[in-house]
């Protein structure tokens, strides 16, 4: 079957967060949502739920856990989850949220490695802690773990979990399974219990795949909780549903409590019906979906290798989110973020909204139709020339 990805019915004025923040002449290629229609069988899922007519709560049945296990054993290579190791919540914010609360105490620190996700920062604060920063480091252009001043940051006995990104936003990297697996040995030797996001796990190049925490060594996966969810690679973000899942029997009472304590436990019917399509039913739409997005990947960066040089990006292994390294051109991404707003009629995310080892990127999310990502270019590179710092 084959999928139109260059036309999508107009946002603006649909209440979309991405579309109608900013005044409609600006084109938004911001926060990380994409343009598309969900995959065909989302939507009929979701129409005969709504043409069923009653939306009283509902359990969450078994075929429901059934789906995530199947997904996750033929796509990724991991086996044997069973309902007893799923929690179902809103959102992979709950769900982390919801981690650190169990593992920490307020006055802890919670390891994170920035530049990343913004909305690390307030539920780690949100749970009375506070994060250890454990900044990546660019080597030849490509983003890595510092395992050094991991080691330190875990060893302090204040840290006591730890906030993974796999893969990472922004930086686009896929961790490999040895990067994982010392992450894993670390924070096993030293108390710090990870919880592993892996909201962007489908988003990968074409033809290669994520290693899932939870494939790891089973003493290490023990130590550890994956917060995941359709929602990020099938569009279905506004519908809120994820899934945190644990080997642990242990982990998942804990986790079940702090979920408990948050009131964030129960689902939303959607969410249901439009998970089991997703992963029953949807596999070929994703995949024709990350060939569509690394052909924009591709054209952004032939685009700036020809026309900007100065501004260079990393390979982007997983997410559909782009890592611009302005430095050249303005210090301060914030400024040149309002600059190209207000004056280029394109917005992005300034890098300093992941911390301060953002400064000075841009980031820019290429899941949109390619007409859109050609005129937001040639905005993005007017803009860019006419900064004047
Ligand atoms: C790494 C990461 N985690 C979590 C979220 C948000 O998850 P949810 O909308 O399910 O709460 C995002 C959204 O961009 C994200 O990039």
């Amino acid at each position: 079957m084959t999928y139109n990805f260059d036309t999508c019915p107009s946002r603006l004025n649909t209440e979309s967060v991405k579309w109608d923040r900013y005044a409609p002449d600006v084109l938004p290629l911001w926060v990380a949502d994409m343009d598309f229609q969900a995959a065909p069988a989302i939507l009929a899922a979701l129409q005969r739920r709504l043409d069923h007519g009653v939306f009283g709560y509902e359990l969450v049945p078994q075929d429901y856990y059934d789906a995530i296990a199947s997904w996750f054993s033929r796509r990724h290579g991991w086996e044997g989850i069973t309902r007893e190791m799923v929690i179902p919540t809103t959102g992979v914010i709950p769900a982390y949220s919801a981690a650190i609360k169990a593992y920490t105490r307020p006055g802890d620190r919670v390891i994170v490695q920035t530049p990343c996700y913004n909305a690390f920062f307030p539920a780690v604060r949100n749970n009375g802690c506070r994060e250890a920063v454990n900044p990546l480091v660019c080597r030849d252009g490509r983003f890595e773990m510092d395992f050094e001043a991991l080691e330190e940051l875990a060893a302090d006995e204040r840290t006591t979990a730890m906030l993974l990104c796999n893969p990472h936003n922004p930086v686009g990297r896929v961790w490999t399974r040895e990067e994982l697996q010392r992450v894993g040995e670390i924070c096993l030797r030293h108390g710090v219990f990870v919880i592993s996001d892996e909201i962007h796990c489908e988003l990968t190049r074409p033809g290669t795949g994520y290693v899932p925490f939870a494939t790891l060594p089973s003493e290490l996966v023990r130590n550890s909780c994956t917060c995941c969810s359709p929602t990020k690679p099938f569009n279905i973000a506004g519908i809120q549903i994820a899934n945190i899942i644990a080997r642990d029997p242990d982990v998942v009472r804990r986790i079940d409590r702090a979920i408990n304590d948050n009131e964030c436990c129960d689902v939303n019917v959607f969410g249901v019906a439009a998970l089991k399509a997703a992963y029953n039913e949807s596999e070929g739409w994703l995949d024709a979906l990350r060939d569509y997005l690394w052909e924009n990947e591709r054209l952004v960066r032939e685009t700036f290798v020809r026309e900007l040089p100065s501004v260079t990006m990393p390979a982007l292994e997983g997410t559909y989110l782009m890592w611009l390294d302005c430095r050249s051109i303005c210090p301060s991404s914030e400024r040149l973020a309002d600059h190209l707003r207000d004056n280029a009629k394109v917005a992005l995310c300034p890098g300093s909204w992941y911390g301060e080892a953002g400064e000075g990127f841009l980031r820019l999310n290429i899941a949109c139709p390619r007409s859109t990502l050609l005129a937001a270019l040639s905005r993005l590179l007017s803009g860019l020339r006419s900064f004047r710092p």
